[in-house]
This record gives structure tokens, sequence and C-alpha cells, in this order.
């Protein structure tokens, strides 16, 4: 059964990252930078190839789809099919702008989150309530690494009950469970 295979939670984290074996795709100058770059901007680029365990993670819940290289890879790849991708990037581009500690650099780059997904003229504009947008609007007058927490997790929510369970429901992550139990059944 997957439930065995899947308690290997901690196996995922550092498979994941380590294996990069994407053989396809025009994608070969920037995976150089893929395999030098720690976690966070590695999502940016084609998936590496998933192992049994971390797709089997991915069935469990979304903060294990989420905490995983692959598994947000994948995930985004899937979003950009749906043209909601940019829900990923601005997700992704919080989670590097929450680790900034440095004041001018925190202003520089919250200028750029706001212009390139909070401004209603960009075409990767996010969806947010207007509660999240004034916060934000208030917040950008003297930004700080919290500037977008909110709007961040009210897009993880989102991804959350929206991409999600369609996601699972994909006859791409369906064929990659069907790979596994086909490659993997020797221990049922
Ligand atoms: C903050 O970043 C700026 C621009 O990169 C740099 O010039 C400055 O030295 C940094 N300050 C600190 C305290 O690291």
């Amino acid at each position: 059964m997957p439930a065995v295979r899947c308690l290997g939670i901690m196996m995922c984290l550092l498979p994941c990252s380590l294996t990069v074996r994407n053989e396809d795709r025009d994608e070969r100058n920037r995976r150089a930078s893929y395999d030098f770059k720690a976690d966070g901007d590695a999502d940016f680029e084609e998936s590496p190839k998933p192992t049994a365990e971390e797709i089997c993670l991915w069935g469990q819940s979304f903060d294990k789809l989420m905490n995983c290289p692959s598994g947000r890879s994948a995930f985004r790849q899937f979003l950009r099919t749906e043209f909601s991708e940019e829900n990923m990037l601005f997700w992704l581009a919080c989670e590097e702008f929450r680790k900034e500690a440095n004041k001018s650099v925190i202003e520089e780059k919250a200028r750029i989150i706001y212009e390139d997904y909070i401004s209603i003229l960009s075409p990767k504009e996010v969806s947010l309530d207007s509660r999240v947008r004034e916060v934000i609007n208030r917040n950008m007058l003297e930004p700080t690494s919290h500037t977008f927490d909110d709007a961040q997790l009210q897009i993880y929510t989102l991804m959350q009950r929206d991409s999600y369970p369609r996601f699972m429901n994909s006859p791409v992550y369906k064929n990659l469970l069907k790979t596994v139990s086909e490659t993997q059944s020797v221990e049922s």
C-alpha cells in the first residue's frame, strides 16, 4: 500500500532537492543555476523527476506538497495549465522576501513584489480581498519583511482550496501515482 511508503516523510526533503534528473526541456542553461541555488529559487525551474515517496507525500496534504521542492515544481506546472501560475510565483517571492533582513533591500524588493503581483496594472496580479489590499497599501509606506504576510497566507489558502484538489484529480497526478504503484508494487 502507498501508505507504507508514505511513512518515509523525512526521506522526502533531502532526496527531493538533490535529485536533479530532468532529462528534457529547453531549460539547460537555467538548470545550471538550479543546481547551485538553495531551495527557494529552485522552484523557478522545471521539475526534477520526483521520487515515489515524494509523489506519495503530495497526496497527503497541501502542506506536504508545498514543503517539497519537486512538489512545488510539479504543482506550479499544473498551475501554468490553469493560468494561475502567478499564485505560486507570488508565494515563492514572499518566501524569499520574508528572509530578508537588510532594510534597503526590503524596501526595494517590496516595491518589486508590489509591482509584479499586487498592482492592478500587472498581468501577474494575484487575487486578494480588499482588506488585505488595504493592509499592504498601508505597509508599503514603510515596508518590513512582514509586509506581505497576510497576502501570502491568503494566496496559499486559495491554492489549497481551489487548485490543489484539481491537481490531485488531474491526469498528470494520477498518472504519476500510477507509475509509482506499477514500479513499486513490491511491498503489497
Ligand atoms: C544593505 O544592502 C545595501 C544594498 O545592497 C548595501 O549597500 C548595504 O551595505 C547593506 N546594509 C547592511 C547593513 O548589510
